[in-house]
């Protein structure tokens, strides 16, 4: 599916300046002082496109990918048809037999455009790519390629222009113009100079490259035993959906939910873990008859928008965007929906990024796998079908259509993590963490004000009494309480306790809310019940 969309294209010098673009660099900083998120491999220099989750970071991630599979599957939503969805789990292999990928269409097409440069030695996905270029009266020769949502680069292509131009920026705009590459025919590429190349002419025609990971299975690693790491979990499911149909209760309509690891070779890592090379994705096969596809399909669309508002995605950042026709992936028939839940990333902004695409790839991958496998995948519906003299249907084989909404886990926290980090000058800290209280890390701290007076064995007693209810419960006695508070803004705890002298006399406790920073008391006693309360599964 389509990744960004319009982000180059409506960028301008002003977006700078907005007031409400938070900054990616921040963020990042925050993540790793933190111990949200490391980058992969660090003490060797790192490598590109991996990212390690830190301590706040895994519980995070936990927490959303709990809360997907508490809400889809445990206890899934209302269907249109009024009554619980049917969802049932499943945990497929990381590696599958390859003809499995074959079936699918990823070893022969599962590739992106690949540019490289020359001079540069630098690799880029063609789609990315941007092109400046003049027009009218200062008509120029060299054209400069930037990559799409990288403001740095964009920046790059701008001086260079304008220094040919022999003038300052910016550039009056209706002398350039700038399209994607893909608009720019091979006889010109010895005009053009690539991101990060001084000289037009190094830029090679753009080439399929193929994003699966290839491995070996067994000891003698010859091209006979090659296997892949999968690219999405989903195949793991329509390849086990006659076992699932065999071996449980489930009629169709119903789903198949599996969040993992998936794997993607990607040109162009980058934007944070936004395009990893391997993440983890959390996605829903749901089988239906093709009758009722169109109703399924809106139905996922909306109440997937509306799960992502519900664990704190709940501003303008977050948006539904139907594709348009020339969007259609391979498995998509003319007029069947597709669209992408999409988040204002920073580094997106103003334009939207992909968080969760939901599709109705039609019968496409059961049809290969029965065809590829030769092994009948149809399913028998008892419920449909004409009639037979008794008065019951005779029923109905086919193969069912799926309707697919499949998020990125990564991409989730990442989201999260953004529309969380909110700036405060008020506070020693500068900054806080506005989670979500459901998936916030830390779902409380429980602090004696002073190390002494008795304070520290309440504090204790209550934290363990809380910990066997609820998971993360942070206790803390050294430095100031003001130098606590401030850590916990950050970490984006919601609730802090406080047990001071007045504890010891009247049973109440110091809360401090987060966001406002609002003190007020209550009993020691009222405690427990106040976090369940807040930790429940309450509208944002
Ligand atoms: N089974 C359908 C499928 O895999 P996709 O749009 O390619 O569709 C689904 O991927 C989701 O997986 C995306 O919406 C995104 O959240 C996540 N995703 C895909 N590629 C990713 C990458 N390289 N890094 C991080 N997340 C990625």
């Amino acid at each position: 599916m389509g990744c960004m969309s319009d982000a180059a294209k409506t960028k301008s010098a002003d977006v700078a300046a907005d007031p409400g673009r938070k900054s990616m660099d921040d963020i990042m900083a925050l993540c790793k002082r933190r111990g949200f998120i490391f980058q992969a491999s660090e003490i060797y220099g790192g490598i590109n496109g991996f990212w390690d989750y830190g301590p706040l970071g895994a519980q995070l991630k936990k927490n959303l990918k709990d809360a997907w599979w508490q809400d889809c599957v445990l206890s899934p939503p209302t269907g249109p048809d009024g009554r619980e969805v049917e969802m049932v789990g499943l945990d497929t292999c990381i590696i599958q037999h390859p003809k499995v990928w074959e079936a699918s269409g990823h070893v022969g097409g599962f590739n992106d455009p690949r540019v490289d440069c020359k001079q540069s030695k630098g690799r880029y996905r063609a789609d990315h790519l941007f092109v400046l270029q003049s027009t009218g009266k200062m008509l120029a020769k060299p054209m400069y390629a930037f990559i799409e949502g990288d403001e740095e680069s964009e920046k790059r292509a701008y001086k260079l222009m304008a220094k040919y131009l022999k003038t300052n920026l910016p550039l009056p705009p209706d002398q350039t113009d700038v399209v994607p590459l893909a608009q720019i025919p091979l006889s010109e590429y010895h005009r053009l100079v690539g991101p990060d190349a001084n000289e037009p002419g190094t830029l090679t025609e753009p080439r399929a490259f193929n994003l699966m990971f290839k491995t070996y299975v067994g000891a003698t690693a010859s091209e006979d035993d090659v296997a892949y790491l999968r690219p999405e979990t989903a195949q793991g499911i329509f390849i086990q959906f006659k076992n699932v149909v065999d071996t449980s209760r489930v009629r169709v309509p119903f789903g198949i939910a599996q969040m993992g690891k998936a794997f993607r070779n990607e040109v162009t890592p980058r934007n944070f873990t936004f395009r990893s090379r391997e993440f983890e994705q959390m996605e829903i096969e749901f089988f239906c008859h093709k009758d009722d596809a169109a109703k399924w399909y809106a139905f996922w669309r909306d109440w997937r928008l509306a799960w992502w508002r519900s664990i704190g995605l709940g501003s303008d950042n977050l948006q539904l965007r139907e594709h348009d026709k020339d969007e259609l992936a391979h498995y998509a028939k003319e007029g069947a929906g597709t669209s992408d839940i999409e988040y204002r990333f920073p580094f997106t902004y103003p334009g939207f990024g992909e968080l969760e695409g939901v599709a109705d790839r039609s019968d496409y991958d059961l049809r290969q796998h029965q065809e590829h496998a030769r092994v009948k995948l149809e399913y028998f519906d008892t419920e449909r079908g004409e009639l037979a003299p008794n008065g019951q249907p005779k029923g109905e084989r086919y193969l069912p259509n799926v309707i697919e909404p499949s998020a990125g886990a990564d991409r989730g926290v990442l989201a999260v993590l953004c529309e969380a980090y909110t700036p405060d000058d008020t506070r020693p800290s500068k900054v806080y963490m506005k989670f979500h209280p459901r998936i916030a890390p830390i779902k409380a701290a429980v602090f004696p004000l002073v190390n002494k007076d008795g304070m520290p064995e309440v504090a204790d007693k209550l934290a363990r009494d809380l910990k066997k209810r609820y998971s993360i419960i942070e206790t803390d006695a050294k430095q100031s309480i003001g130098k606590r508070y401030a850590r916990m803004d950050e970490a984006g705890c919601p609730f802090c306790f406080t047990i001071d002298g007045d504890t010891l006399k009247d049973n109440t406790v110091t809360l401090r809310h987060r966001d406002t920073q609002e003190q007020e008391r209550i009993g020691i006693d009222k405690v427990a019940s106040f976090l369940g309360e807040k930790l429940g599964l309450q509208e944002n």
